[in-house]
């Protein structure tokens, strides 16, 4: 039942010159709850019934009846309508336990497809911390569009082309042991490429070496694709294992050389829609008239950029998959680099220009210290994951050694802290990564949600209910009310989620849902009680649980039932 047509049918029986639709825009939500759930404001009427609009508020008031309603009480120029807690509590909480893990989904995309770029790591290089942000940020809203009945189309565009390749390639010619690399790849392809810029301070015959490399590579030459696409095979297997634990799943790993032969059709387009200009043997478009400096697209020696191939991914996408939003999640850094680009995508005469969002977001650091990828100060993802698991398994190992499948619940738990706290900010903030915040069983953690859901499982299961009918009556109560208030917002919660790309959204209205359950669970004690208060309070445990698993997945943390 929706309460606010329910509102509308009742007023639409006293007042014939308003139209429903009119009548259901004028309804207000009133701020305070003590002023019922709707109002509507009679000044509207006065004309009509040549009354004034609080006479008005009262004869309307008096006039109508309804089972929903536990009031319809005029306040000044107001009808306020007070939803009756019984018919409220009932909804929701069957509803909730009706939809089970549906619940949250609605029906909204339709056929419309959305592309979420996201996590596009560099191959050969290390995932620090850092990369946590862009792959549980993008991996979240996948899911949330997915809520949304989006068809979501999740894009890794990696890192894997580029002058730097021609310089690995050297490198490993040079120095690099096959066996030693195919042990350790990305560490040992770092150190393969510190080596050569090393070296290549003493031999500038290195750096034209690379460019060879580089040239025979976008040449299709044999040898270069073959140790390329090594490379990039065993850098795959250790990013792979960052993913299997985080959860992470991607429709398409095309990256940038995915698109080094759908650069010179954009080329040439840029060229004759006279778009470009050269500037000193190079390409650029002047971007002055929107207030940003120009953009390289291809540099003197004829080689592309990673503009170019930013406009390339783009086009190609369009035409692949007619998106009706294309999301790139990328660090606040790139800022001027996506407005570039997607400015020039305007100037080549895509209106669509406008449907690719980049959603930006800030930095994490160390509490000891800020990392400094120069100086080697890499704190590496795989094994703050680890750690957080190993954690985990240790309290575990003390406080519920009997637990079935601890290695198990030890990842989902760990693995949730780390994800919890980086989806628990506001994106754009830059936040402080701290190991004590994040393994606490208290208050904003992973952990302190998951023990709630654990906790209502255990409810669940231990306490016996008959399948008699439930009294809602029952929940009536402040605390109780509370908590179904909290899980009725919960499908406009992923809306503004979606509207803002803000998981962050999410993670704090689980917060407050497993706050406001434990407040429930502490006021309102349920065992020893009457069957009926039995039933009445499991339902809304039972509702409460779903929420919460259905919510810790929309952020990808999984719900283990005991902990
Ligand atoms: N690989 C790039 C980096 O690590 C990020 C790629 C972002 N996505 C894009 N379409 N430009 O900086």
């Amino acid at each position: 039942m929706d309460f606010k047509n329910e509102v509308v049918k009742l007023l639409s029986s006293k007042i014939t010159d308003l139209t429903q639709e009119e009548i259901l825009d004028a309804i207000e939500v009133p701020k305070n709850t003590s002023m019922g759930d709707y109002a509507f404001p009679c000044f509207k009427l006065a004309k009509t019934f040549r009354k004034a609009p609080n006479m008005i508020a009262t004869e309307i008031a008096e006039s109508l009846e309804s089972d929903v309603f536990e009031t319809i009480a005029p306040v000044a120029a107001y009808i306020n309508f007070t939803i009756d807690k019984t018919v409220y509590a009932k909804q929701v909480v069957e509803k909730v336990i009706k939809l089970g893990d549906d619940y949250g989904h609605q029906a909204i995309g339709e056929n419309k497809t959305v592309i979420v770029e996201f996590s596009s790591v560099n191959i050969a290089k290390v995932m620090h911390i850092g990369h946590i942000r862009s792959a549980m940020i993008g991996n979240s809203l996948a899911r949330i569009y997915d809520a949304l009945d989006y068809n979501v189309v999740k894009i890794n565009h990696l890192g894997d082309y580029g002058t730097q390749f021609g310089k690995m390639i050297e490198a490993y010619k040079l120095w690099g042991d096959k066996e030693v690399v195919e042990k350790n790849p990305v560490d040992e392809l770092v150190k393969l490429y510190v080596k050569f810029h090393v070296e290549a301070e003493k031999d500038s015959t290195l750096d034209d070496k690379a460019r060879e490399w580089f040239m025979k590579l976008e040449q299709g030459d044999a040898e270069a694709t073959h140790l390329w696409q090594w490379m990039k095979d065993f850098s795959m297997i250790e990013f792979n294992r960052v993913y299997d634990l985080l959860d992470c799943e991607f429709d398409s790993f095309d990256g940038e050389s995915f698109y080094s032969d759908k650069m010179p059709a954009i080329l040439d387009e840029l060229r004759e829609k006279k778009i470009v200009k050269k500037d000193a043997g190079a390409e650029i478009v002047d971007l002055e008239e929107y207030g940003m400096p120009p953009s390289l697209i291809t540099k003197s020696d004829g080689s592309s950029l990673y503009v170019t191939r930013d406009i390339a991914a783009a086009v190609y996408r369009k035409k692949q998959y007619d998106f009706y939003k294309n999301i790139y999640v990328v660090g606040a850094p790139q800022q001027l680099h996506f407005k570039q680009w997607m400015q020039i995508v305007k100037l080549m005469g895509h209106e669509w220009a406008d449907d690719c969002v980049h959603v930006m977001f800030g930095m994490v650091s160390m509490e000891d210290g800020k990392m400094s990828t120069r100086e080697g100060r890499v704190v590496k993802l795989e094994d703050v994951l680890v750690k957080a698991k190993e954690s985990i398994k240790v309290l575990i190992e003390e406080k519920n050694p009997g637990l079935e499948n601890k290695d198990e619940v030890a990842r989902q738990v760990g693995v949730g802290a780390v994800v919890f706290q980086e989806l628990f900010h506001n994106r754009i903030k830059d936040y402080v990564f701290s190991w004590e915040k994040m393994l606490s069983a208290e208050g904003e953690s992973g952990p302190y949600v998951q023990y709630a859901h654990a906790r209502a499982c255990s409810l669940i299961k231990n306490i016996e209910v008959g399948d008699a009918s439930v009294d809602y009556s029952i929940l009536k109560d402040d605390v109780s009310m509370e908590v179904i208030r909290q899980l009725s917002k919960y499908e406009e919660t992923i809306q503004d989620a979606a509207r803002k790309y803000e998981p962050s959204i999410v993670t704090r209205y689980v917060t407050s849902l497993a706050q406001m359950f434990n407040t429930f669970y502490n006021a309102n004690r349920i065992s020893d009680q009457t069957p009926e208060i039995k039933a009445a309070r499991i339902a809304l445990v039972k509702a409460v649980k779903i929420t919460i698993k259905n919510a810790l997945h929309l952020i990808t943390i999984e719900a283990p039932e005991q902990l």
